[in-house]
């Protein structure tokens, strides 16, 4: 007989349970050491409620050296799989574990690890059970208190949460240091760090007069790449004291930049850990995205201080309360600080591109989830952008001013709880009076509504009339679908393009309507001709828009409209109408064509000199081809790809002359800056050259060779690259090969690389990818590395990755199979684009699937692929 592996649980969001135990401090004490690292934890621990039942610790991967009761030998214990269950217990105790685990060999980086020569951990969501055995979940506050011992020539700095309380020298080498939260918190906020690292310190004067010291800590050799990171984290904690009202709440905030991260960032209390990419930055070495990416990431760890820390979530199904919110917190702080017409185009085209798959895929989901196998997994696109446009969506509803009275209420109710997303929507209604009864749908409902508008004008009477219907098409985890509140922004224009007053009901109205039936009318009197309406404004709700405009319409509206966003949006809903004809004509083997007047809408575009930069840019960008592949539900890989080259061509050839002009004009103030102007017009630049080159190759060879050898800066030179890369003009391999040459000692800048070799149109790319692998700066151990190459090829490069022989879905599933004992969060999140695969033609989902019924078979499969894989093909 063989013994199956035992099928992965699923969790229930309905089945939560208060704890049966609860743990008011645990000390912790760290014997450091690569493989054999020594934790004792010293639980005071208190039986919640009259039962008797047994007290189950969470724990994974751990050996257990000794367990003590109220400091006697302790025996009436039983170790299960991943548990250890301890009965006979009395209604208060102290409990005392010993357990021996092995950082050095951690691969997963959960729970302790090593990032290069340091010691780090990672314990969101349920990596503390990798530590020690606990009640392993966000319910359980508790104040810890840590020690840690270490060799003092290795490991100078040893951090964890709070304050410093004491440290001493020991006889063999060894030092200790130990720390003290005051705060009580749950698990998955505790964070430990040891290493040798060189150290910016910088101090912030709170409202209230209080000093907090500031200190960021990276490898040694990279504090001058730590400035931005620490002007971000300052402008941070003004703005949220300014917009927000809430202050810092210890006497020290570190952040620690490590090399192996699986995510982004971590909000640990008092103590940060940041994957180095979002840390470390100068002009030589990082571009203006990087830049606004620190800039974002630092805020968004700072601001769960308050939103995540002080009130967390009561168990895992709520994460959105905290990623949801944060987000929001950190988009307004982006846009507060930077152009707000920018960072909603960039937060607009992640939901369109991202989060609209995932609700369409195999793993669509509420922003709560009601099921889980696997919690790493629930890290999504839609518990975070889309739970932050539903805080955006209450924020609309409620105006700023009664937001801030919801949040105010919020703290004054649960600061120090763990609590629902029930909990955050009555503080809301109850501060502001406004029913958000079915607003709350948008928690329990997945998938995108679709907004259906038809419109009539009555010349004699002056009105205009607005048919909304909403429908959420059926999604794998749910197929009823309720009608959702919906607030919907409009604004009408005449045809001068100027903005109409409406009123209804003789009363004049603000922008927002409220939508909330299945099918709804709106009469808008006093309109002297037919309108042009400019519908969803902002972005206003996460919903698609069916509205049959015309060409015309569409160019009035990206020349007048007065928020800069919905111009934007017009260019990208004229520019998604021709795709839409072309790909028909393409089917028919008809020639593809482009009207005047879409070109012309561009030409206006281009010499508008009133446009800011920045938003000129990504006006004429082109969205990509993945982005592109989201306006249909059925995928044609090559039409898209056909179609998006013959519209960037034909603007490129008509507009040469003025895209030409334009680019002579930017940047002229030669010295490198990074303020909003110069951003701008580096950023416009890149989208001339780009479709300069795409017209002429000679030109645009001569233009790129020139600023890639003036370039003093990273965001020129990876400029230079990518249009050299994208458009593969003659000099490409040269360049490539120069900048590998000046930046393989750094393989933060050879992400940049990477990604960009990921991204190459050339038919030889999967060669390429693969001889990648023995690259010496290349590991399959770092997920920085993987997801710039593979990530980036499989997501980005659709092209290649769809290739009709499937090779690039079997190199995608041979990586994951080495991940798949490496690493599973990360193989997990790299599955996406597979198991999106009922979108394609039978003979690519064929294909995919193949690949994906491979994976099952593999005999240890982590239980974060199985869930994608498991969903991906019931
Ligand atoms: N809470 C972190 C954030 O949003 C997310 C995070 C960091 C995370 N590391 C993780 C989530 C590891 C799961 C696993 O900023
Ligand atoms: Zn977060």
């Amino acid at each position: 007989m063989t013994m199956t592996a035992p099928q992965p649980q699923t969790k229930y969001r309905k089945d939560y349970q208060p704890p049966q135990f609860l743990i008011d401090s645990i000390d912790l004490d760290f014997q450091l050491d690569d493989t054999q690292t020594r934790v004792s934890a010293v639980s005071r621990v208190r039986r919640n409620g009259e039962h008797q039942q047994p007290l189950v610790l969470d724990g994974q991967g751990l050996e257990l050296a000794e367990v003590l009761l109220n400091g006697q030998s302790f025996t009436e214990y039983q170790l299960k799989p991943d548990q250890l269950e301890l009965s006979s217990l009395p209604d208060e105790f102290e409990l005392t574990i010993t357990t021996i685990i092995d950082p050095l060999n951690n691969s997963a980086l959960e729970g302790l690890y090593k990032s290069g020569e340091a010691f780090c951990t990672q314990c969101e969501a349920e990596g503390f059970r990798r530590i020690t055995y606990f009640l392993d979940r966000p319910d359980i506050l508790s104040r810890y208190r840590v020690r840690i011992t270490a060799d003092k020539t290795l490991y100078p700095a040893l951090l964890s949460n709070g304050n410093r309380i004491d440290s001493g020298e020991l006889a063999d080498g060894k030092h200790w240091v130990q720390w003290e939260d005051p705060f009580p918190k749950p698990s998955y906020l505790f964070a430990l760090v040891a290493g040798d690292f060189d150290l910016l310190e910088d101090s912030f004067s709170t409202r209230s007069g209080r000093k907090v010291a500031l200190e960021i800590y990276v490898d040694k050799g990279n504090r001058d790449r730590a400035f931005h990171a620490m002007e971000s984290l300052k402008k941070s904690m003004r703005w949220d004291e300014e917009r927000f009202d809430l202050e810092y709440d210890l006497d020290i905030y570190m952040i620690v930049a490590v090399d192996f991260f699986n995510m982004g960032a971590m909000e640990n209390k008092g103590l940060n850990v940041f994957n180095s990419k979002f840390v470390l930055a100068n002009a030589k070495t990082a571009t203006d995205n990087d830049y606004h990416g620190i800039e974002r990431v630092i805020a968004h760890e700072y601001f769960h201080n308050w939103t995540g820390n002080r009130v967390t979530c009561r168990d895992w199904f709520q994460l959105s309360l905290k990623e949801g919110l944060t987000v929001f917190r950190d988009q307004e702080f982006s846009s507060d600080v930077g152009s707000r017409a920018y960072n909603r185009i960039l937060n607009v085209r992640l939901m369109r591109s991202r989060q609209f798959a995932e609700d369409a895929s195999p793993m669509a989901h509420p922003i709560r989830p009601d099921a889980v196998i696997e919690m790493s997994n629930f890290y999504t696109v839609t518990v975070y952008e889309k739970g932050s446009e539903v805080i955006r969506m209450m924020h609309t509803l409620l105006g700023e001013e009664n937001f801030q009275a919801g949040m105010r209420l919020y703290f004054e109710r649960f600061d120090g709880q763990a609590v629902t997303c029930d909990d955050f929507v009555q503080a809301m209604q109850d501060a502001s009076g406004i029913d958000l009864g079915q607003f709350s749908r948008w928690y329990s409902q997945s998938g995108t509504p679709v907004l259906t508008v038809r419109d009539s004008y009555d010349e004699a009477s002056g009105v205009y009339r607005l048919h909304i219907a909403q429908h959420t098409p059926a999604t794998q985890d749910q197929s009823d679908k309720q009608p959702l509140h919906i607030p919907f922004n409009l604004e009408l224009y005449n045809s001068r393009g100027e903005p109409q007053p409406f009123r209804i009901n003789g009363q004049s109205v603000s922008h927002i309507l409220n939508v909330t039936e299945t099918e709804q009318e709106f009469e808008f009197e006093g309109l002297s001709e037919q309108p042009i309406p400019s519908l969803l404004r902002e972005f206003s709700a996460p919903v698609k828009l069916d509205y049959p405009y015309s060409n015309q319409q569409l160019a009035l509206l990206m020349r007048h409209a007065t928020d800069l966003f919905s111009r934007w949006d017009a260019a990208q809903m004229l520019v998604a109408k021709q795709l839409k004809s072309n790909l028909e004509r393409y089917r028919q083997e008809q020639a593809l064509e482009l009207p005047d007047e879409v070109i012309s809408a561009f030409a206006s575009v281009l010499e508008d000199e009133s446009l800011d930069p920045m938003l000129k840019a990504e006006i004429l960008r082109l969205s990509d081809e993945s982005s592109m592949a989201e306006l249909f539900d059925e995928v044609d890989v090559d039409g898209i790809h056909r179609v998006r080259c013959f519209i960037k061509q034909r603007l490129a050839e008509v507009l040469l002359p003025r895209f030409t002009q334009l680019m002579g004009t930017l940047n002229r103030d030669e010295a490198y800056q990074i303020n909003h102007q110069a951003i701008g017009e580096r950023s416009l630049k890149a989208v001339c050259l780009s479709y300069i080159a795409c017209a002429d190759k000679e030109l645009g060879q001569e233009l790129v060779e020139r600023l890639y050898k003036g370039a003093d800066n990273m965001t020129d030179t990876m400029m230079a690259l990518s249009v050299a890369n994208g458009e593969q003009l003659e000099c490409r391999n040269v360049l490539m090969a120069d900048f590998e040459k000046a930046w393989s000692h750094d393989p933060l800048v050879m992400d940049q690389w990477f990604a960009l070799q990921a991204l190459s149109p050339a038919p030889e790319v999967i060669d390429s990818i693969t001889s990648l692998f023995e690259h010496p700066v290349f590991s399959l151990k770092n997920p920085n590395r993987v997801r710039a190459l593979i990530g980036v090829f499989s997501a980005s490069n659709p092209l290649h990755f769809h290739r009709i022989d499937g090779a690039g879905y079997k190199l995608l599933a041979q990586v994951i199979r080495e991940l798949n004992t490496l690493n599973p969060q990360v193989a997990a999140r790299l599955i996406t684009p597979l198991i999106q695969f009922k979108r394609y033609d039978s003979q690519r989902a064929a294909l995919m699937r193949s690949e994906l019924e491979k994976l099952q078979q593999l005999e240890s499969l982590a239980k974060d692929l199985y869930e994608k894989v498991s969903k991906a093909l019931s």
